[in-house]
């Protein structure tokens, strides 16, 4: 194999991680070879068994290797990851402790394997964008829409006329004046009928935690819309719950599907997102939606809505939200983050019996409250008319943005995909009618000048089909052709077996 330097400056794990990392970067080990089992590893070149393990966790945190459970450690498709992020090995003098310093702390992680998802949504944050690229993966809303002025004015009223709060501790559940304006817009909009029944929590993420903690543990079978929003899945996964795949056409979630599952498991959550779906910008049917709240029901098992994009809507009539016709059964979450801002963090869940007072416990522990000063910024701009003005005057510059990104689509990848014309929101959901390599796609669109979210990022299951989230809420119109044309250029290099191919996808 090769000489370790024992006792040297550089630690045992280091000198072989390196030494892999050196055989994968020069071609000597190619994607998709196995790497030997680590304990024969320990015992080839005379090491403990769990220096053995430190390496391959260190390996696959560097993007080098991917694990699968019961099969072993194999050699990843990489996609570039910039020089900075993977060179932790040297730090500037009395800087940061170096990678080598660090390594022991791989021992001591618990173990979290990896899901697809994951491993998809950190190779694309984690990939590069040139300069000119047409960044058609981020989900962020435009901060030009948002009403950053009128918040500063805000502020500073705040901080003339009641200056504590800033400083002061709040109620668990949230700001009294914050709580009852939420349940004005749920009274609108069905999902609340009064204030006690609204929990503030630091963007409608931590909302999306707090109900997947609330409700599963390890034996416990759940079911979330595929594709998805990444953080629904991430934290349904992470409760140690199986997280089966409900999929979503253009009448929103399958509930045929979800019949067939409930005919073999017992099922405690059913997460979606009723009106405009991220990432398929579709709305559930009104027979899906009474037959959905129907089976939870006689089946006794909860509803999680996540509305955060239903608000953001273009076309088709709104329903009302599904908590309106069983309060007992669903969960709702939503947030001022696509409308207002995200750095507000402001999100709330709407909820009611002892699933709510569990929540208030789990909030509790979380972080005591949502920062005060944002939750007395959102009350006071919720006052009067603002957010209705915010959102007529927001809502066409996002349909333009829609239908600019759709024409794109039309004229230069009709032939090779399908997507749904989204009613809101702000994405596209975009199918290729003959599947290539995921990865492999991504790195050439990069090379292309584009970047999307792959499919696979935001899927519970690895589907057979390849699809790609394409976001228009931060591109301007104009250069939306140009980026679909990338894309374009991007897939048929692909399909000829270009560069990708050729590569490996390692460069
Ligand atoms: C469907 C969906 N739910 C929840 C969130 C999280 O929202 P927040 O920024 O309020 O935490 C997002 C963010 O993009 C989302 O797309």
């Amino acid at each position: 194999m090769f000489d370790l330097e024992r006792g040297g400056e550089v630690s045992i794990t280091q000198q072989l991680v390196t030494h892999f990392a050196t055989l994968i970067d020069s071609g000597r080990l190619q994607p998709g070879e196995r790497l030997p089992a680590t304990r024969a590893l320990a015992a080839e070149v005379a090491i403990n068994h769990l220096t053995a393990v430190r390496v391959y966790r260190r390996l696959a945190e560097l993007g080098y290797v991917t694990a699968a459970v019961g099969r072993g450690t194999f050699v990843r498709q990489r996609i570039p990851v910039p020089a900075s992020a993977t060179d932790a090995t040297t730090a500037p003098p009395g800087g940061a402790p170096s990678a080598r310093d660090e390594d022991w702390q791989l021992g001591m992680l618990a173990a979290r394997p990896m899901t697809y998802a994951d491993e998809m949504l950190r190779d694309s944050l984690h990939a590069p964008l040139a300069g000119d690229a047409i960044a058609l993966g981020s989900g962020y809303p435009d901060p030009e829409l948002c009403p950053s002025e009128e918040l500063a004015r805000i502020a500073a009223e705040i901080a003339r006329e009641t200056p504590r709060a800033v400083t002061d501790y709040l109620q668990v559940e949230g700001l009294p004046e914050l709580r009852e304006r939420l349940a004005e817009l749920g009274r609108a909009a069905g999902y609340a009928t009064s204030a006690d029944e609204i929990l503030v929590t630091t963007g409608a993420r931590q909302a999306l935690d707090l109900v997947a903690r609330a409700l599963l543990g390890p034996g416990d079978v759940a079911v979330v819309e595929s594709p998805t929003f990444a953080g629904v899945l991430a934290s349904m996964q992470a409760t140690g719950a199986r997280v089966l795949a409900l999929p979503v056409d253009e009448h929103g979630a399958d509930i045929d599907a979800l019949e067939r599952i409930l005919a073999r498991h017992e099922i405690k959550l059913v997460a979606l997102q009723e009106a405009c779906q991220n990432p398929t910008g579709t709305d559930l049917s009104p027979q899906r939606r009474a037959r959905l709240l129907e089976l939870a029901r006689t089946r006794g098992f909860f509803v999680l809505d996540d509305g955060v994009y239903a608000t953001m809507r273009f076309d088709g009539e709104p329903q009302r939200r599904l908590r309106a016709d069983a309060p007992s059964h669903v969960i709702y979450v939503d947030s001022l983050s696509k409308t207002i801002g995200g750095g507000l963090r402001i999100g709330w869940i709407a909820a009611s019996g002892p699933l709510l007072s569990r929540l208030v416990q789990l909030k509790i522990h979380a972080d005591i409250h949502t920062a005060a000063l944002p939750q007395h910024l959102a009350a006071r701009y919720l006052r009067g008319d603002r957010h209705a003005r915010l959102l007529r005057a927001a809502l066409p510059v996002y349909r333009a943005r829609r239908d600019a990104l759709l024409a794109a689509l039309e004229r230069h990848l009709a032939h090779d995909a399908t997507w749904h014309v989204p009613h809101g929101g702000h994405h596209v959901w975009v199918t290729l009618r003959d599947p290539v390599d995921e990865r492999a796609l991504y790195v050439e669109a990069l090379r292309a000048g584009t970047a999307f979210l792959p499919g696979g990022a935001v899927m519970a299951e690895p589907a057979s089909r390849t699809s790609m989230r394409l976001s228009f809420g931060l591109v301007e119109p104009a250069r939306f052709d140009e980026g679909v044309r990338r894309l374009a250029v991007a897939l048929r290099e692909v399909r000829r077996g270009g560069r990708s191919g050729a590569t490996g996808a390692l460069s």
